[in-house]
């Protein structure tokens, strides 16, 4: 069980770049919290420093209150799971996960009882006997995941574990490491590019852009109160439609309000319009009333992605594409012309420093 706390974090690199500029950050403990944004916005970097495996040029890092800046990583009582996690290709999985035990001293009882205990929580028993050579990509990462285990760390770091997984294995793997968090309550630092990861497994999600902290809340927090037009756009698929305020038909803003956004949920069908079932029956579609004040607009359907019980369109409007999605409607065919609309108080108001302003 453990809290981090970095205060005024910079990272400057030899080469004379700055990376984090002054990170200020609280790590709950026993939080699951994820690092996520674009690539190059310094997630690694913060990950390495928490770690001990890269320097803090300024500030501090704290665990449980305790100042860890020159403790040495193996002193840290921390583990970390990387993306290329390298298991020994001439042991079996029991001896790669015992390995880091051995080197700890700890007795052989000990040790045998946690590797049964964690091979069990990852799904391994029947596999102990195997060499890495033998099993599939998500199985071996479960040995990474044990192996970091067993040391009973303290804080957990993951550097996007499961980006060498297909779909359906990281959309598997997501849902254990939920379960392995609740089960062991340890601190889980994760870090990931995929906004669906964040939004699925986290407690906590940290936001990052250049090196700079966007926001850092609750995931509903960020995707229902995102704190800036960053954040908005980062979070959600499709990702929230953003206009020039300027652009859009006139719904008497205050000059403040530079962007307008909705996210593709919120625009809905303002006319009913023809569409079929999948069993091909004809359909109108639903249609919602505009009321004064609503974003109402005309548009032509450009792309249609059938997704299942949900549908994906985008269609070309007189102020450029909008995306927008429909729940167990009927598909309307590509070229038909649909009026949309937007209730009022599901539009999202940015100012021209792109921070969110609430009207
Ligand atoms: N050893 C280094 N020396 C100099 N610059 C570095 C070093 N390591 C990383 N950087 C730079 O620091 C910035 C942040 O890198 P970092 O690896 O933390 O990003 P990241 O968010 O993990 O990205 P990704 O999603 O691609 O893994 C990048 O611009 C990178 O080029
Ligand atoms: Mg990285």
């Amino acid at each position: 069980m453990s809290s981090i706390e970095l205060r005024h974090v910079k990272k400057t690199y030899d080469n004379g770049v700055t990376v984090i500029e002054d990170m200020n950050l609280v790590i709950p403990d026993g939080s699951f919290t994820v690092l996520v944004g674009p690539s190059g916005c310094g997630k690694t970097t913060t990950l390495r420093m928490i770690a001990g495996l890269e320097e803090i040029t300024e500030g501090d890092l704290l665990i449980d209150g305790v100042r860890m800046n020159d403790v040495d990583p193996g002193d840290r009582n921390i583990a970390m799971v990387f993306q290329n996690y390298a298991l020994y290709p001439t042991m079996t999985v029991r001896g790669n996960i015992e390995f880091g035990l051995i080197n700890a001293k700890v007795p052989k009882e000990e040790r045998e009882r946690r590797i049964e205990y964690f091979s069990r929580i990852v799904g391994l028993t029947e596999y102990l006997d195997r060499k890495p050579s033998q099993l599939s990509g998500g199985q071996r990462q479960r040995v990474a995941l044990a192996r970091a285990m067993v040391k009973h760390p303290k804080v957990f770091l993951m550097d996007e574990p499961l980006s060498n997984l297909d779909a359906k294995l990281r959309a598997q793997m997501r849902t254990e490491l939920i379960a392995l968090h609740q089960r062991l309550g340890t601190t889980f630092v994760y870090v990931t590019h995929d906004q669906t990861e964040a939004m699925s497994m986290a407690t906590k999600i940290v936001l990052m852009n250049e090196g700079k902290i966007q926001q850092a809340a609750e995931p509903l927090t960020i995707y229902g109160d995102p704190a800036n037009k960053f954040v908005a756009q980062f979070i959600g698929v499709p990702t929230m439609n953003v206009f020039e305020r300027a652009s859009l038909p006139d719904l008497g803003f205050s000059d403040d309000v530079a962007w307008v956004g909705f996210r593709p949920s919120r625009a809905l069908f303002a006319e009913k319009v023809l569409g079929s079932h999948p069993n091909g029956e004809k359909a109108m579609t639903d249609a919602y009333v505009p009321k004064q004040g609503d974003l109402v607009f005309g548009g032509t359907i450009a792309i249609r992605e059938i997704m299942g019980s949900e549908i994906i369109y985008q269609a070309e409007t007189g102020f450029g594409n909008v995306s927008f999605k429909t729940f167990n409607q009927p598909q309307v065919d590509v070229g038909t012309q649909v009026k949309l609309c937007v209730d009022r108080s599901s539009l999202y108001l940015f100012g021209s420093d792109e921070k969110r302003v609430v009207a």
